[in-house]
């Protein structure tokens, strides 16, 4: 996601400016820009892609002050122009977060003769603030009311050309902090970024305005002078990065509802237009191949119940190693659709070629921008993601499952499956889905049901349908990180040999989220009881007979995203126990080039 870093003081600012975010460059981007201050001027520099990219075009300006930024996009595509910083006027800014009310802010400005070079927030942000100073005159009083007046989250770097030797920074519900030195002073999103220069720093609250400047750091908070306490950061780089998590995969699952959101809001706004405007047009097909390899794979078959469900069209999901090559019949009216995190899985890329090759069109759904796949696809959707580093992957797998249930929503709408209280009602949904996912995430039964069953050496999972595709990814976590051999089955094929495994104290996580087959599936999981097993349930209904986890029903669209949550977080919990290498287990890799 998006990096800040700002520096002033006495050494050239560009190399400690490019260092820092380097630092951040873990949290995935895809553009980066600096804006620094010579002879009093504020030059602008920034470009697509890698901060390495940045680099070559920077000169060996002598300049001690300047603002960083690497872009994750949100508002607007990853180019130059919606790159940061901007610039409106007197002001530059770099923006980290979401301002909700930017449209209407820019139709008010644009009043004012205001005209945007970008599609982003951040631009619409940046002419306020010189709209504002035209009347207040003062720096301070102008940052001060603009935040009375911007909805969202934010945390600005600012430079104005009236006050060429300092910098501003303030926030509202996204990370900035203050890191000081001597005669030198930061500004950063994250900690990584000012630890190659100092462990001393100061967390902003929501609307605390910093003014830097190069030998003295000062606080207000709406024109109040306040003391803010030094914090002193005493773990590594890794651990900083880590965010206080003692495994990435934990954090990144922590991060899953916000990701969600942003990946929700980034292609729908609520309305069927923004489904229209933002994802390709979908009305040439009348059937899908979904091809992947393994989380993704799990996440395209959901989709293929979804799509079936929901839309009525045919969907096949095969494992891209099978599918490059078997025969494959598809024609003018077949979409096919590759998932993968990386971009770069060679089975994935190598069916996407084959696709490609026999003229079928492609559609790729990636986390990884400018990534081989991404670059191939005839058409390209991002996951937002992030950069993701546990091997077992939490947030790209549900951000794959969010923008795979959007393009359900947009078929539906093309093929007019939806009455509209159900589509009201998928909307509404929406609201209180990632509080929803975040309960699930804080909850704290995950560790107590690990201790039942973290020294057994098989756990079976059992669904039908929808609940049988989440079991499969919920089983591909376990066995990643706890080397249990954790398999699973559609509850009703259990009873056809597999059965004969169960004996006393066997671990059987049943997952029951699907009103038509819980009954049927709930009968499997009493089998299983009856010859010994140990028997948990994830279920949206409580169930007096069986230890349950209970999670909130949601519509078939949405469901998915919460029933996954207890699954990755009992397999965290059970590898926690047996003390396996969480984030970087055996034999695996986080991108699987080879065959
Ligand atoms: C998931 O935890 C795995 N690390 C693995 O199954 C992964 O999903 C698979 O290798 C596909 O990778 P991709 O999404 O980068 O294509």
């Amino acid at each position: 996601m998006c990096g800040i870093v700002g520096y002033v003081g006495t050494k050239k600012a560009l190399p400690i400016i490019v260092k820092g975010l380097e630092a951040l460059e873990y949290r995935g981007y895809d553009s980066a820009g600096i804006a620094y201050v010579e002879n009093n001027h504020i030059q602008i520099i920034k470009k697509e892609g890698r901060i390495a990219n940045l680099q070559e075009h920077l000169p060996d300006s002598p300049s001690t002050i300047g603002i960083g930024h690497t872009r994750w996009a949100t508002h607007g595509e990853a180019s130059y122009q919606n790159a940061h910083p901007h610039q409106v006027g007197k002001f530059t800014i770099v923006h980290n977060g979401i301002i909700e009310n930017y449209q209407e802010l820019k139709k008010v400005l644009e009043q004012e003769n205001y005209v945007m070079k970008s599609d982003t927030d951040t631009e619409v942000a940046c002419a306020l603030l010189d709209y504002l100073y035209r009347e207040e005159r003062d720096i301070q009083k102008t940052i001060d009311k603009a935040t009375k007046l911007l909805k969202g989250s934010y945390a600005f770097g600012i430079l104005c050309e009236d006050d060429p030797e300092s910098i501003y920074a303030i926030r509202c519900s996204s990370p900035l902090i203050v890191a000081t030195k001597e005669q030198e002073q930061f500004i950063a999103s994250d900690v990584p970024a000012i630890l190659n220069d100092t462990n001393e720093y100061f967390l902003l609250d929501d609307f605390d305005l910093a003014v830097l400047r190069k030998d003295h750091v000062s606080f207000y908070h709406y024109g109040k002078e306040i003391q803010k306490e030094k914090i002193i950061f005493e773990g590594t780089v890794e651990s900083s990065q880590k965010e206080g998590f003692p495994h990435f995969m934990l954090k990144e699952i922590y991060e899953q509802p916000q990701i969600v959101q942003n990946t929700i809001r980034f292609y729908f706004d609520g309305t069927k237009e923004s489904l229209d405007n933002s994802l390709p047009n979908l009305e040439p097909y009348q059937s899908i191949h979904i091809v992947a390899c393994g989380s993704a794979y799990h996440a395209g078959l959901v989709a293929r119940t979804l799509i079936e469900e929901i839309v009525g069209i045919p969907v096949t999901c095969e494992i891209a190693s099978e599918y490059r090559y078997k025969k494959v019949f598809y024609d003018s009216h077949t979409l096919v659709i590759v998932i993968s995190q990386s971009g770069e899985t060679a089975d994935t890329l190598a069916s996407l070629r084959k696709a490609n090759a026999d003229g079928i069109d492609t559609l790729a759904i990636v986390n990884v921008v400018g990534s081989s796949i991404a670059r191939e696809a005839k058409q390209v959707l991002y996951t937002k993601a992030g950069c993701e580093i546990a091997v077992a992957t939490t947030k790209a797998y549900t951000a794959q499952l969010a923008i795979l249930s959007l393009l359900t929503l947009k078929l539906a709408c093309i093929h007019h499956t939806l009455q509209e209280d159900e589509w009201l009602e998928i909307k509404e949904q929406l609201r209180t889905l990632p509080k929803e996912m975040e309960n699930l995430i804080l909850s704290k039964q995950y560790e107590e049901i690990a201790k039942q069953i973290y020294q057994q050496e098989d756990i079976f999972y059992l669904g039908r349908r929808l609940d049988y595709s989440i079991s499969l990814e919920g089983a591909l976590k376990l066995k990643e990180i706890s080397y249990i051999n954790s398999v699973s089955y559609p509850a009703g094929e259990l009873k056809h040999g597999t059965i004969s495994l169960i004996e006393d104290k066997t671990p059987v996580i049943g997952i029951l989220t699907d009103a038509n087959v819980m009954e049927k599936t709930m009968s499997n999981l009493e089998e299983t009881s009856a010859r010994g097993a140990n028997v948990f349930a994830i279920t949206t209904e409580p169930i007096n007979t069986m230890k349950t986890i209970l999670i909130p029903k949601k519509h078939l669209l949405w469901q998915s995203l919460l029933t996954i949550i207890p699954l990755q977080l009992l397999a965290y919990e059970i590898a926690k126990l047996r003390g396996s290498d969480i984030d970087k287990p055996r034999n695996l890799a986080k991108s699987v080039t080879v065959e």
